[in-house]
This record gives C-alpha cells, structure tokens and sequence, in this order.
C-alpha cells in the first residue's frame, strides 16, 4: 500500500500536560520517590482493585522486579520453564532468560494475539512441567487466562497488562485478581507518566521482595524483609540478606554482616 503510515505511536502529551510538568519542575526539589508516587500507588491499586502497587522505572522494570520476585517465592531453579505467547514484547523473554529460566512459546489466536488453545494442548502434552505462565494481554485486549488455567492447573500465573489498562473481564479490570500484574506507562501508551511502570499483586510476600529488590545488587540474595525497618522508613523497610557463603545479615548494599561479624566488629574497635 503505497503511502501508507501508521505510527507505532503519536505524542499524548497536551500543551496543559507540558505546563504542569514545567511548574512541577519548577517548583519541586525531589524528583524521584517523592509523596506523589505514594499516590500514585495508592491511587492505581485502589482504581485497579488490588492490594499492593510498586511504581518503577518501566513495564520492563516491572516485568524483570516481578519474575525475579517470584523465583524467590515458589524457589524456581535454573531451567525451569516459562510458557509465553509467541506475540509479546522482548522484554517479557529478556527476564527469563536473563535470571536462569527457560523459555517455551506458544502459537497466538487471531482473534485476541494471546495463546491459541490448539497449541496449548500441544504444548501441555510436549511440558507438563512448565511452572510459570506469563499471560500478554496486547493492544486492550483481555486474553482468556481463566481458560488457560483449565490446561496448566499446577502453574503459576502472571499477568503483562503494559498495553491493556483499564481493560476488563466480566466487569473485573485485567490485572486486578493478579499475583502479579506489570503496566507500562511509556510515552506512547494511552496512559503515560512519559517513562514509567508498575507492578500491581495482592500478595504481601511478592510486593514485600519487589520492594527489596528494588534497591538491590547482585552481590547478595535477598532471603527475607522486615516492613517498616532499615533507613526508609516505610518505603523499603529492611532487606535479610544471604551472601555467596550462605551467611544471612541485614546489612548496607554489598555489605552482608551477620551477627558474629558484628561481635567482631565490636571487639576489633575495643582493641
Ligand atoms: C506488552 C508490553 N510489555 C512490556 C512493555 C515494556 O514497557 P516499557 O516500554 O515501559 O519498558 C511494553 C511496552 O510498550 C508492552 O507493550
């Protein structure tokens, strides 16, 4: 078709849009982690309808937080399989491999661009041992997980809903009975905060290592977290981390003590 255009995406931002954004700039000192993202938060959990919401840096942001969050949880291993539409975006494959899973990809149906049933049956009878499935719901709509559950009723379920908010099923907005659902607030989305995320869950144990593992490194495992602990206050709460050794401790980033460290760090400043 010659002369044919469709952009991936236009600009959403009004010239309104822009001269709030100016004179927040203008008028604000903090510009991440500031109280309006607490309501932020607040505000999408209680218009999706679930319990807890993390704002983050993007859908893929959200995407990578929530996966490696619930390796943690149901103690995934290396390899195990992770069954995705063969229609979604590179950032829904880059996590699992990147944190040691194996990918498995399923045929989409025309008619939403999420899972085709034929296929699934294939793939049920090819693994019966996937443990994850991450649900796509592209372009607004709503893809039939409580269908795919009746294939994979020992699996764990996550919900992609970075193009698909405010989406619903049977009145029940995509996302909201999720152990883990992830939005994407990009800038070509008709919702934007221009770059931006979120991982919504009604699970404390997810949202409480999500949070950790926000502010985490590589150097320690996250194995536990005491809410309103450490040095800020409410927000991230104290991280219980184990080092390459195996030792648990609370320590700063990349500086795992435990107890008898700290016996030791008390003795040698006595000397
Ligand atoms: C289905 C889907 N998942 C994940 C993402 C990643 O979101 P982001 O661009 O905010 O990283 C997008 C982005 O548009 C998306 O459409």
């Amino acid at each position: 078709m010659k002369g044919y255009k469709w952009p991936l995406m236009k600009n959403t931002l009004s010239f309104m849009d822009r001269v709030k954004l100016a004179k927040f700039i203008l008028s604000s000192d903090r510009f991440t982690q500031g109280k309006r993202v607490k309501e932020f938060e607040d505000a999408w959990s209680k218009w999706l309808g679930c319990k807890y919401s993390l704002y983050v840096t993007s859908g893929s942001t959200a995407n990578f937080l929530l996966i490696a969050s619930i390796i943690e949880k149901y103690g995934l291993k290396p390899g195990d399989k992770v069954l995705l539409p063969a229609c979604t975006w590179v950032t829904n494959i880059n996590p699992i491999f990147q944190l040691g899973l194996t990918p498995v990809f399923c045929d989409i149906s025309l008619e939403d661009y999420s899972f085709d049933t034929d296929s699934l049956s294939y793939i049920k009878e090819k693994h019966p041992d996937i443990k994850l499935v991450f649900v796509t719901h592209l372009l607004g709509i709503p893809a039939k997980v409580s269908i795919y559950k009746e294939y994979f009723p020992e699996a764990i379920f996550l919900d992609d809903v970075c193009e698909s908010h405010g989406a619903t099923i049977n009145n029940t907005k995509v996302g909201s009975n999720s152990l883990g659902a992830t939005f994407s607030f990009y800038f070509g989305h008709h919702m934007s905060t221009i770059e931006g995320g979120m991982v919504s869950t009604n699970n404390k144990d997810s949202y409480d290592l999500m949070k950790m593992k926000e502010g985490s490194d590589n150097e320690a495992t996250i194995i536990g977290y005491e809410a309103g602990k450490g040095k800020r206050t409410g927000k991230r709460g104290k991280g219980v981390r184990m080092d390459d050794e195996g030792r648990e401790g609370g320590g700063k980033r990349g500086k795992v003590v435990n107890e008898t460290d700290r016996a030791n760090i008390r003795e040698k400043r006595k000397e």
